[in-house]
C-alpha cells in the first residue's frame, strides 16, 4: 500500500467521511444489481466510510468491510455499528486467507496503490473470490501532474493491462466502461469480471 496515502484518509477521516456521505456511486449500485450474486456474501475491500457496505446490506447482501485505515474504519463503525469490519490492505490482504466471497468490490482503490503492486493486488482480490464469483473494480485517474490530490496517490492504470491481469489471475471479463461523473470532471474505469473454476482456467 501507499503509506502516504493512508496517512491522509487516518489524519482527514472526519472530513472525508463528511464528503463520502453527500457522493452516491449510482452507477456501482446499478452494476451491483446487474452483476452481482444475489444474496452472497461481499467483501467490500477498501470500504472508506462503509456507505456502500451498508447499502449493500440493505440490498440483502452479508458484508465484510475492509480497510487500511484505522481512521476510515472508525468512521465506518459509527455509520454501521453492527457491521463486521476488518482493517487489512492490498496488495496481500493477508487476513483473508481462509475465506472465499461470492462478491467482491473493490470501489475506488486500487489506484491508490504503487505501480508495481497492482499485479499482486489483482492475484489477491482474484484469490478471496470463489469459483463463479464476480468482482467489481471501479478506478479513476488524476489531472495532477505528480499523480497525487492532498497527497493521495493516484496510479495510472491502463485498463487493457488491468485486464489483461484479471484473465491472467483467472477471470473472465463480463463488462467494461467509462463513466463520466460531471459534477466531479472525473472519468471513472469500471469492469467487471467473474472468476473461472480452477479446472477452466
Ligand atoms: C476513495 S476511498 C473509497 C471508499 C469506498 N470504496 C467508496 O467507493 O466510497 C478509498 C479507500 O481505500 C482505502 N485504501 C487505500 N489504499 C488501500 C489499500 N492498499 N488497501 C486497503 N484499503 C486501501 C482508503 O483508506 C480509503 O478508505
Amino acid at each position: 500500500m501507499d503509506l502516504q496515502t493512508i496517512s491522509v484518509y487516518d489524519r482527514s477521516a472526519e472530513q472525508i467521511a463528511a464528503q463520502h456521505k453527500m457522493l452516491v456511486p449510482a452507477r456501482i449500485y446499478q452494476l451491483v444489481n446487474k452483476f452481482f450474486i444475489k444474496g452472497g456474501v461481499c467483501a467490500d475491500v477498501g470500504c472508506g466510510i462503509g456507505r456502500d457496505s451498508a447499502w449493500l446490506s440493505k440490498q440483502g447482501y452479508p458484508v465484510i468491510s475492509i480497510d487500511a485505515s484505522e481512521g476510515m474504519l472508525q468512521q465506518a463503525r459509527q455509520l454501521n455499528p453492527n457491521a463486521y469490519f476488518i482493517q487489512d490492505s492490498l496488495p496481500l490482504l493477508k487476513k483473508q486467507a481462509d475465506f472465499s466471497f461470492t462478491n467482491v468490490l473493490c470501489s475506488a482503490v486500487i489506484m491508490h496503490l504503487i505501480d508495481n503492486q497492482i499485479a499482486y493486488a489483482v492475484t489477491n482480490l482474484v484469490r478471496i473470490a470463489a469459483e463463479d464469483g464476480v468482482l467489481i473494480i471501479s478506478f479513476r485517474g488524476t489531472k495532477s501532474k505528480d499523480h497525487r490530490e492532498n497527497g493521495k496517490l493516484y496510479s495510472v492504470i491502463e485498463v487493457d493491462k488491468l485486464v489483461a491481469l484479471f484473465t491472467q489471475a483467472g477471470t473472465t471479463l463480463l463488462h467494461s466502461e467509462i463513466d463520466y461523473q460531471e459534477d466531479r470532471d472525473v472519468e471513472w474505469t469500471n469492469i467487471v469480471l467473474k472468476k473461472l473454476p480452477l479446472l477452466a482456467v
